[in-house]
């Protein structure tokens, strides 16, 4: 299973990218303007930092845009994705892109069907998201459950990205699927970490440690 971080914020990239923990990163327009910096200066910062594929997502909503805008990013960096909107403007972009060459990671979908649609379409990558459906009291797991079981049916070169991944269990929910990425926000990134038993069990074997030979 490979971990993307869901994040355009570099400090936090360096971070868990110095425990081995990062194979590629993932950013939208609102991540990129979290960071308050220029769009292409971060992503050409993040594909020195990371050795993986990087989404970049393009803002037009016309699939000449979406082209114009691919060719200018994908030229930054050979590890540049293209995250481009699972409209109908978005399939036709994605399909002449792949048709070219160039990687495209469809963003914002919300149904096995729209998977189904970008994976024939020729999307490298698909992102379903499941904390955007969670909040509409749909079940965003159970989605990625049947866009895992339809891909799985076919050859499609299209791996799922989970995405809108919102606390631990979504991570563990996905990984007993056998979903290809899960790209993961840095606070959830920290939250695998933590268990109290942990932190308990690691203070009492330095405090046995420490009265039985520390103070000799
Ligand atoms: C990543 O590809 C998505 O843009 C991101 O995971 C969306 O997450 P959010 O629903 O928490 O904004």
């Amino acid at each position: 299973m490979k971990f993307f971080l869901d994040t355009a914020n570099v400090e936090r990239i360096r971070y868990f990218a110095e425990m081995g923990l990062v194979d590629g990163i993932t950013t939208n327009p609102s991540l990129i303007a979290k960071e308050g910096r220029d769009f292409k200066e971060v992503i050409s910062q993040i594909t020195e930092i990371v050795d993986g594929p990087i989404s970049a997502e393009v803002v037009s909503t016309e699939a000449v845009g979406m082209i114009e805008e691919a060719r200018e990013l994908a030229a930054i960096h050979e590890n540049i994705v293209i995250k481009i909107p699972m409209t109908r403007e978005g399939i036709k972009a994605t399909h002449q892109l792949a048709s070219k060459g160039i990687r495209v990671n469809m963003t914002l979908v919300f149904s096995p069907a729209q998977a189904l649609l970008a994976a024939k379409a020729g999307a490298r990558y698909v992102s379903p998201f499941i904390g955007r459906l969670d909040d509409i009291s749909t079940d965003g797991l159970d989605m990625v459950a049947q866009i895992r079981a339809i891909l799985d049916n076919y050859d499609f070169e299209c791996e799922i990205i989970a995405a809108s991944i919102r606390h631990p269990l979504h991570v563990i929910g996905v990984a007993k699927m056998g979903v290809d990425i899960a790209t993961i926000p840095p606070d959830v990134m920290d939250k695998l970490f933590n268990h109290p038993l942990t932190d308990i069990g690691l203070e009492r074997f330095l405090k046995d440690w420490e009265n039985a030979f520390a103070k000799r």
